[in-house]
């Protein structure tokens, strides 16, 4: 049976970007050697980071001033290589979800951090407004989706001091003005490649301004120095991130994602608001158009986990929602083709009719 991928992340990625990747693990670029037993600094390894480089740079396109950077610790290393690079004394954080929850918790060991706002007491079901970003602060840091909560700020912050994102649940889903931006950070697992490798996308005007001393792996500048290169990188999912970028190229580039990102999420959140089952946990204005979340309203409730069983009968898997919403979330990233975003539709109007 045709399975239709909504996890969350590690999550569904293009036909295009696994078959190949399966390729070269077998025999890589006409070696006779897998991608997984070549040395990274073997001629064809040095060609597929550069070309991966590249392409970020063409697709966001990532003004001078910036270097693309490959790293590995995940997004959550992230965290904590921000504020020790970039915090001297204060920086300024949106708490839209527990992810921010994390990076704020970090940042705090390196210096002061004004939470400008939170949405917490409603259990991040929206992304707060109208708050101040003072302008002495060194940046301001916010999380552009909000994978757990579906919520996502679908726009580039206009306020008077660098901004600092964790992109990595909605990176190349929209076209962004880099320029604003001293670090965006993502975890690769959603739109990009397997887990194992975050893109880092630093301006390096930014670099060398705060006093203390950096660990060699954790300072950016060691990074941007050597191309990635200081240390051996996780060569395989950069391979496959190379796959995902020409596949993107290849399809018409950013605004043909975004294109058909925000169909999938209109056509599911339609979906949604005309039932009289289900309904939808975060603020209209405020939707994620990767993770969509709902829940089962009150009377209906206790045909959840019904619902669950009865999805996976239309080879539907990774619809459970995260355990602080609960309900559903259906992740629907990049490589999610519209027709099973259809699928999950139709098996909710089906069950409907049913109950
Ligand atoms: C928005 C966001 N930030 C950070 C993370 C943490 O990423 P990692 O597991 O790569 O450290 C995640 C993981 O799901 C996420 O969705």
């Amino acid at each position: 049976m045709k399975k239709h991928n909504f996890y969350a992340g590690p999550s569904i990625l293009s036909e295009y970007t696994i078959k190949n990747t399966a390729d070269a693990v077998i025999n890589f670029a006409g070696t006779g050697l897998s991608l997984m037993e070549i040395s990274h600094r073997s001629k064809e390894f040095t060609a597929v980071i550069e070309e991966a480089q590249a392409l970020v740079k063409e697709l966001l396109e990532i003004p001078d001033g910036y270097s693309v950077l490959f790293l590995g610790g995940g997004a959550s290393l992230q965290f904590c290589m921000v504020p020790y690079n970039l915090l001297n004394k204060k920086a300024a954080y949106l708490e839209t979800g527990t992810w921010a929850v994390n990076a704020i918790k970090e940042a705090r060991l390196f210096g002061e951090v004004d939470v400008v706002a939170s949405s917490k007491e409603a259990n991040f079901s929206y992304i707060p407004k109208g708050y101040t970003v003072p302008d002495d602060v060194d940046y301001f840091h916010f999380t552009s989706n909000n994978t757990i909560y579906g919520t996502e700020m679908r726009f580039d912050p206009d306020v008077k001091v660098p901004l600092v994102a964790d992109m990595s649940s909605d990176i190349f889903s929209r076209p962004i003005d880099v320029s604003k931006y001293d670090v965006i950070y993502a975890g690769a697992q959603k739109n990009l490649a397997p887990a194992g490798v975050t893109i880092v996308i630093v301006k390096e005007s930014a670099l060398g301004h705060v006093e203390r001393a950096i660990p060699t792996m954790l300072d950016y500048r060691t990074h941007v120095k050597k191309g990635s290169m200081f240390n051996t990188p996780p060569c395989l999912p950069i391979y496959a991130a190379l796959q995902t970028l020409k596949y993107y190229k290849e399809l018409g580039g950013i605004k043909e994602m975004e294109r058909r990102d925000l169909e999938k999420a209109a056509i599911l959140y339609d979906a949604i608001d005309s039932s009289k089952m289900f309904v939808g946990t975060a603020a209209h204005e405020d939707r994620s158009i990767m993770n969509v979340c709902f829940v089962m309203k009150e009377e209906y409730k206790d045909l959840e986990s019904a619902f669950i069983e009865f999805a996976g009968t239309k080879g539907i898997v990774g619809i459970k929602g995260h355990r602080s919403v609960g309900g559903f979330r259906a992740s629907i990233y990049n490589a999610m083709p519209k027709s099973s975003v259809e699928v999950l539709i139709e098996a909710m109007k089906e069950f409907e009719k049913n109950h």
